[in-house]
């Protein structure tokens, strides 16, 4: 089951911040990027610019990113849009990894990721957007139930979908997720979906089989799962 919020566009980034309201200091919240979250993003920064809400308390928790630490990354993106205007501390900020860094291989150093989110004690809130063929962060089709952080190859499809973040190069081939395992330990979900040509996908994830064909529909399974999406993406919801 989920909670189903269908809101105008203008009212998209206002409803999903409104989830986030009773968020304690020290709760920590999963984010996303894309074109999906920007308005989010930006109600998130008028509130904290006007002194409504103080973000810079929660902890911050990255859900994918490219591999390779090249640019330009998710990182140097949410830092842009978040981490920096909402004052997000270095120390309560975890990156997912690009690179092995300091540990033997990708593998290690998205395992010492899965580490330190248990010692944060998971997401309170994750949000989530959802990609044309169904992946949640970069689980891509085929990705299992349980599966954790880790690297990825991307399908053709979503490295063509990126490939305007990419204009000077090839877009990158590999990325590293949160599993979806992971990520359906958050407390809460938040799926944050806009537009038409991402409602016939939000009807299949969220009333159709679960099956790894459509990574979304393991959000099914989700402990709480709230949906925020305009009418557009909404318009193939079969009413419950
Ligand atoms: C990207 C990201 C996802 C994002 C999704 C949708 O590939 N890996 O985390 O949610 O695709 O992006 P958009 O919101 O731009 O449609």
């Amino acid at each position: 089951m989920y909670e189903l919020h269908v809101v105008s566009e203008d009212q998209f980034g206002a409803a999903a911040v409104d989830l986030l309201r009773d968020l304690a200091a020290g709760a920590c919240l999963g984010l996303p990027t894309g074109h999906t979250p920007l308005p989010v993003y930006a109600e998130l920064r008028r509130l904290a610019a006007a002194g409504l809400l103080v973000p810079g308390r929660w902890r911050v928790v990255m859900l994918d990113d490219y591999y390779g630490g090249g640019e330009p990354s998710f990182h140097t993106w949410l830092g842009k849009e978040v981490i920096t205007p909402l004052a997000i501390a270095d120390d309560r900020y975890l990156r997912i990894p690009t690179l092995p860094g300091g540990f033997a291989n990708i593998a290690a150093a998205c395992d010492d990721f899965e580490s330190r989110l248990r010692v944060w004690g998971g997401c309170d809130w994750q949000l989530l957007g959802l990609g044309a063929n169904g992946h949640i962060g970069f689980n891509e089709p085929g990705s299992a139930r349980d599966s954790r952080t880790r690297l990825v190859t991307l399908t053709a499809a979503t490295a063509r979908a990126n490939a305007e973040y990419w204009p000077q190069q090839q877009p990158p081939q590999l990325a590293v997720t949160q599993g979806i395992g992971t990520i359906l330990e958050a407390r809460r979900i938040a799926l944050l979906v806009r537009g038409a040509d991402k409602a016939a996908i939000l009807a299949a994830a969220l009333q159709g089989p679960i099956t790894p064909a459509v990574p979304a529909s393991f959000l099914q399974l989700a402990p709480a799962l709230v949906v925020v999406a305009d009418t557009a993406a909404a318009a193939r919801l079969a009413s419950l």
